[in-house]
């Protein structure tokens, strides 16, 4: 069946209750979510729902809640390499790690969020829509440093990048990756968090664009790898800060979560 382009509004989605018209998927996410197409129909429904209704997140999001939301979160899914742990930093609402446990089965999910709506939001979400490689963590950052790790550390408007690495290096296993979705000033933000990159051991320093010709604006990524945490007084070494382009969404690979080496990537990508 043809999909309205952004225009067209469904308030229909089995075993969601909704309180307000849900914008239908654009006809971009049938190509970018694939089979996860019917998760993340329901998923937009409880963001514009029930999201919307507690204050969690802003009544005028919810016309945009594709776009802005959630296809940007979803082509970030193919920077995340297979079968690894991976923690949404400030998951708020469920961006983005909600959108990479639908795409992403092989992955486990850790959403840190403090504040107990946000939370107990999370945990509907994830029991609703039957992720069962997703689980809510209730806390700080800073206070699960030492208690808490992944391969992978992903955050969204949670912070200026320069206090997010303070935030995500704790959080990230030694070779693990930080992937921090940024704006139009990701550039800039770079600049003042490097010395604080450096300090704090983070190699391979990029801006990345991902899911560029699918959607517009691509989504901007900073992503960093994890060493050691250097001691105070060595001289830091310099940062790459290369500019790379990263495609679209992950591949749907099956099966059980397990662990690899958070340095590989996966084999698939969309978009370029
Ligand atoms: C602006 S919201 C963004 C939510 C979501 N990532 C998104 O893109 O829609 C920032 C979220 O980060 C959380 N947060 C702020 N500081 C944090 C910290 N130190 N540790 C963990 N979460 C934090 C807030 O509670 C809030 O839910």
């Amino acid at each position: 069946m043809p999909r309205p382009d952004d225009a067209g509004t469904t308030s229909a989605v089995p075993g969601v209750p909704l309180a307000a018209a849900v914008p239908a998927a654009p006809r971009v996410a049938a190509e970018i979510f694939g089979p996860a197409l019917g998760l993340a129909e329901r998923y937009a429904a409880l963001l514009v729902g029930p999201a919307v209704q507690r204050g969690l997140l802003g009544p005028a999001e919810a016309s945009r809640v594709w776009h802005r939301h959630l296809l940007n979160c979803a082509v970030v899914a193919g920077l995340v390499p297979s079968g690894c742990t991976l923690i949404d930093l400030g998951s708020g609402a469920g961006l983005p790690g909600i959108v990479f446990s639908m795409l992403l089965p092989d992955v486990t999910v850790t959403l840190l969020e403090p504040l107990a709506r946000r939370a107990a939001f999370l945990a509907e979400c994830v029991q609703i829509l039957g992720l069962r490689n997703a689980e809510v963590r209730r806390g700080r950052a800073e206070e699960l440093a030492g208690q808490l790790s992944a391969d992978v550390v992903a955050a969204r408007a949670v912070a200026p990048l320069y206090k997010l690495a303070g935030l995500a290096i704790p959080l990230t296993n030694p070779g693990g990756v930080v992937l921090a979705i940024k704006g139009a000033g990701a550039e800039a933000e770079l600049s003042r968090a490097r010395p604080v990159l450096g300090r704090l051991g983070a190699r391979d320093v990029r801006v990345l664009h991902a899911g560029e010709g699918k959607v517009d604006p691509a989504a901007t990524v900073v992503r960093f790898t994890v060493g050691q945490v250097r001691s105070r007084g060595r001289r830091p070494a310099a940062a790459d800060d290369r500019t790379a382009r990263a495609g679209g969404p992950a591949g749907h690979a099956a099966g059980r979560p397990r662990r690899v080496p958070p340095g590989r990537n996966r084999g698939r990508r969309g978009g370029g």
